[in-house]
């Protein structure tokens, strides 16, 4: 039996990871599930972000369904004592490499987007963020009196492995990658460019590659995101351009994850705890659904049952949205609706 370990975290967390749950014991009633502490409710209740139990209990899962952590509450603390600190400590214990975003607009919902209809209609795009290097981890990182640093770092190889994701994904695709950096002006971006140029021309000549920088892809990817398929950025870009994606289906809360790399997979929202919104059941439980799909998919290797909780999700959208999407469906009233979907056939 599959053990999947389950991190709510802290704010809205606990909201979508019981909606997501929920949904993950109705498609898949075989696999065990043990929950663990994380972030801030870690620190209150262990005095760290990411406990020795948390941390065996990954090590031993076949795969990681995480919620959201931080909040206001921890926001003075000393770095070791922050709730990210304890999201960065467990991606990196978890050696999960590639964070592969989606992007997508399933028919029907273009309606739901603050863009024009004919600029959302059809999106779909994978932005693979690189998420164990860069400026968040290693490098000279103080603040000394007046001055602060952070070091950007990367090596051929931390490149090499995510492209190779990138371009592993775009050849079940459409064939094309996008690699966004800032080669312009960085020696980082320089070394990225070269990496993931030299490993399409000897390892996979049928992927079309074409390199952007970071500010025109801002701009782009909103104006036009049907140019993209596959975008591979590094860690610090495609954390920023996967937030701005989000506006193209019209939220973060419909925005799941995949964190892949060699062992269990790490399935996470890309949104925050929301504190505003927080404890008031009206969370959009979308981007922790879509998160079990992507760990029924990626992580326990059943993409039937990924499907079929995908077109849950977009049958419900189609009915009574959440607030964020300009409905008016609380957290289980959706998920209710999510539930109901699941007994039906697939649609779109
Ligand atoms: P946020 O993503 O929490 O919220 C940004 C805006 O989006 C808010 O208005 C929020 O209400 C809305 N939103 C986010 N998710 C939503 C959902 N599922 N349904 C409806 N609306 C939703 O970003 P923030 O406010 O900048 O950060 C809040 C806290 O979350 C901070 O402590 C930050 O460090 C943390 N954070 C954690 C993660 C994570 O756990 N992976 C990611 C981002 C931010
Ligand atoms: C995300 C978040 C995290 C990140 C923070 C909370 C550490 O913004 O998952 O996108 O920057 O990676
Ligand atoms: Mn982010």
């Amino acid at each position: 039996m599959p053990k999947v370990v389950v991190l709510a975290g802290d704010g809205i967390g606990p909201e979508v990871t019981a909606a997501a749950v929920e949904v993950l014991r109705e498609v898949a009633p075989d696999v065990t599930l043990e929950e663990h502490l994380i972030g801030g409710v870690a620190v209150d209740a262990h005095g760290s972000p990411f406990p020795d139990v948390t941390r065996d209990a990954v090590l031993g899962a076949d795969a990681v369904l995480l919620g959201t952590v931080g909040g206001p509450k921890w926001d003075g603390n000393p770095r070791p004592l922050r709730p990210e600190t304890g999201l960065l400590a467990l991606r990196k214990a978890m050696g999960c490499f590639a964070n592969l975003r989606p992007v997508r607009v399933l028919p029907g919902l273009e309606k739901l987007s603050p863009l024009k209809e004919e600029v959302a209609r059809g999106v779909d795009i994978l932005i693979v963020r690189e998420l164990l290097g860069g400026i968040y981890f290693d490098g000279d990182r103080r603040i000394e009196g007046d001055t602060a640093y952070n070091t950007m770092r990367y090596t051929r190889s931390e490149v090499e492995r995510v492209s190779r994701v990138a371009f592993w994904a775009a050849e079940q695709r459409r064939g094309r990658v996008t690699s966004v950096d800032k080669a312009n002006v960085l020696e980082v971006s320089e070394l990225w460019r070269g990496t993931v140029q030299d490993l399409r021309d000897r390892e996979y000549r049928s992927v079309k590659l074409n390199h952007e920088y970071v500010d025109s892809v801002a701009m782009l990817i909103v104006k036009d995101p049907a140019r993209y398929d596959v975008i591979v950025t590094e860690n610090l870009f495609g954390d920023i351009l996967s937030d701005l994606a989000a506006v193209i289906p019209g939220s973060l809360g419909v925005m799941p994850s995949a964190s892949l790399g060699d062992g269990p997979g790490l399935f996470e929202p890309i949104h925050g705890s929301a504190p505003d919104i927080a404890g008031q059941g009206v969370a959009n439980p979308a981007a922790a659904i879509l998160s079990v799909a992507m760990l029924l998919r990626h992580g326990l290797k059943r993409p039937d049952t990924a499907n079929r909780v995908e077109s849950a999700v977009a049958q419900a959208m189609r009915g009574n949205a959440t607030r964020d999407l300009g409905g008016t469906a609380t957290t289980t009233q959706f998920t209710r609706a999510v539930l109901e979907g699941l007994g039906q056939p697939a649609v779109g």
